[in-house]
């Protein structure tokens, strides 16, 4: 198949971490034979730097004619004065809300090989496969906000629809899972959360199959420590999810292992790992690039409907996870693109299995 990707490498780690997962796109399009077409862009700080933008207008028009776009990560000390009066995560943000991406999938797994590297004991780990649906549009992120010189405020609206469009999804993704809900709200003393209470109950009643559990987001803050396998689809507005799925890449080993897909109504997606630009790392080359390309097999799946390629990778990465090489992150030597050479390397035996399988 033919398919147009954009690509937005963005600041520190990100365009190390996107070219190791561009070089796995560009792997798979030469063993499944299609054609994929790659245009790279400006975001962030990068984009600040270059136009005073953190979202060229150029870049928004690409990735809205694009099938998926592929995303780095925006941000960094360059840019983080409080009083700055344009910044990178602006660009990210705008470009959440451009394309419509309302619903940010991060999957979360355990891989034995790793479970020691997770500060929780090896059996709460066991069985660990938690897929998070974060509401990405809306919320505190994107509410009115004013500062003055001596008070500031960031207002939180949900509205009906909003909440109702992404519970439906995480919904319609348990029925493909363990059907098993948990909403994470603040429903005891926040209205907006109440309003998600209200509209995920009224939604359960179309999906009887699917359990339903409401969790209070402090509670399920220790929740995922205490009992991180008994949860399936969890659901939750856009601050609260940011910072539940930074807390469970610890249950994984590492922020740098977590992929995400940010969906909209229709295919074209935005695939980024979950991490940052993680300024403490960038340019030693020591950054692990598994978040981005399993990202990178989200978008396969996802945007180009190809499941056996998107799987293909995901087995790539599952081989190197068992038997190494492994970046520093998770207690290795190797470097992004020895990590990034070994997948490759087994997206390459995977392609010739299924060659194999179908002669
Ligand atoms: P971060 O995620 O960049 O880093 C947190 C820690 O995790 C650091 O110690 C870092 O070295 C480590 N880490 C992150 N990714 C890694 C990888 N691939 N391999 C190995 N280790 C990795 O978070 P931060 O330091 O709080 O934020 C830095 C900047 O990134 C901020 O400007 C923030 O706004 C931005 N940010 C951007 C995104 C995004 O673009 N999607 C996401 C989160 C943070
Ligand atoms: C993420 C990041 C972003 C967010 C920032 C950089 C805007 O932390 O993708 O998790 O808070 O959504
Ligand atoms: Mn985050």
């Amino acid at each position: 198949m033919k398919a147009h990707i954009v690509t937005l490498p963005g600041d520190g780690v990100g365009p190390e971490v996107t070219a190791a997962a561009v070089a796995v796109l560009k792997t798979v399009a030469a063993r499944y034979e299609h054609a994929f077409t790659f245009d790279e862009q400006l975001i962030g700080g990068a984009a600040i730097d270059a136009s005073g933008e953190p979202l060229p207008a150029a870049a928004l028009a690409a990735c809205q004619a694009a099938d998926a776009v592929l995303l780095g990560a925006v941000g960094g000390p360059k840019w983080s004065d409080p009083n700055a009066p344009v910044r990178p995560e602006q660009g990210l943000l705008a470009l959440r809300a451009a394309l419509g991406v309302y619903a940010n999938l991060r999957p979360l797994q355990v891989h034995p090989a790793l479970a020691s590297l997770s500060p929780l004991k090896n059996d709460r780990l066991r069985n660990v496969d938690v897929l998070f649906v974060r509401e990405l549009t809306g919320g505190t992120y994107f509410g009115a906000k004013t500062r003055s010189a001596d008070a500031a405020t960031d207002e939180c609206r949900y509205t009906v629809a909003e909440v109702e469009r992404v519970v439906r999804r995480a919904f319609e993704l348990a029925r493909g899972r363990r059907q098993h809900v948990t909403s994470v709200d603040k429903a005891n003393v926040l209205e907006t959360s109440r309003l998600w209470r209200s509209t995920v109950q009224r939604i359960a009643a179309d999906y009887p199959d699917v359990k339903v559990e409401h969790q209070l987001v402090d509670s399920m803050a220790m929740l995922l420590l205490t009992r991180p396998n008994s949860y399936d689809v969890v659901v939750t507005e856009n601050l609260f999810g940011d910072i539940l799925t930074d807390e469970a890449a610890a249950l994984a080993g590492s922020l740098g292992l977590l992929p995400s897909a940010s969906l909209g109504e229709g295919r074209r997606g935005l695939y980024e790992p979950i991490h940052g630009s993680a300024p403490d790392i960038a340019g030693t080359g020591v950054a692990n690039p598994i978040g981005a390309i399993l990202s990178a097999a989200l978008l396969l799946r996802h945007s180009l409907g190809l499941e056996a390629e998107a799987t293909a990778v995901e087995s790539a990465v599952e081989q190197v996870l068992r038997y190494g090489p492994h970046s520093r992150d998770i207690g290795g030597h190797a470097g992004t693109d020895e990590v990034r050479d070994a997948v490759l390397e087994a997206v390459g035996e995977q392609a010739d299995t299924a060659a194999a399988f179908f002669c």
